[in-house]
């Protein structure tokens, strides 16, 4: 069974957590694309979205300020503070979504069990148009195209997850 299927096979409500390194760039941006997605679609009651960081260095910020500007051109509002990521997430989430090799590499780390290793899934591995890309790219220390690529990127992997329940 591939990512896609065992999302759509999953009975019921799904709970989904999203983790970059800082929470502050990549992976709150995944996550109000897809609470945007689902509630444009209706079907936000099936979903628990929620994301978190590795690094705990911006624990309680916004999202930065530029992801938060190229993220509202779109019509995403990015409201969520960030939060490191917690050995209970395991217990409390069905998916959890990295966004690159060292978060995926991170993530395996903390998995107290191997059914909790199995939840960590490669966002990229959910893209159906950026079949291309291999990771999301940081933008932190970037130019401004780089928050237009990540934004590409997610979006790609939320409407897959959002097909998934619809
Ligand atoms: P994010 O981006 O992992 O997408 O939130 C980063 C944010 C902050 C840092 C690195 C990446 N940092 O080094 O502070």
């Amino acid at each position: 069974m591939n990512v896609i299927e065992s999302i759509s096979g999953k009975n019921g409500k799904i709970s989904v957590l999203f983790v970059c390194l800082g929470n502050i760039c990549r992976s709150p941006a995944a996550e109000g694309i897809l609470r945007a997605i689902i509630e444009e679609r209706g079907i936000a009651d099936r979903f628990d979205i929620d994301s978190a960081g590795l690094y705990h260095g911006h624990s309680g910020e916004l999202p930065d300020q530029r992801m938060r500007v190229h993220a509202r051109r779109r019509g995403y509002e990015l409201t969520h503070k960030a939060r490191p990521v917690r050995v209970s997430d395991f217990d409390n989430f069905d998916f959890i979504i990295g966004m690159d090799r060292s978060n995926i590499e991170g993530l395996k780390a903390m998995a107290p069990t191997p059914d909790d290793e199995k939840k960590i899934i490669m966002a990229t591995d959910l893209c159906r148009s950026h079949t291309w890309a291999d990771h999301v790219p940081d933008p932190y220390y970037g130019v401004s195209q780089g928050f237009e690529t990540v934004l590409d990127i997610l979006e790609d992997v939320c409407e897959t997850i959002a097909d998934a329940k619809s």
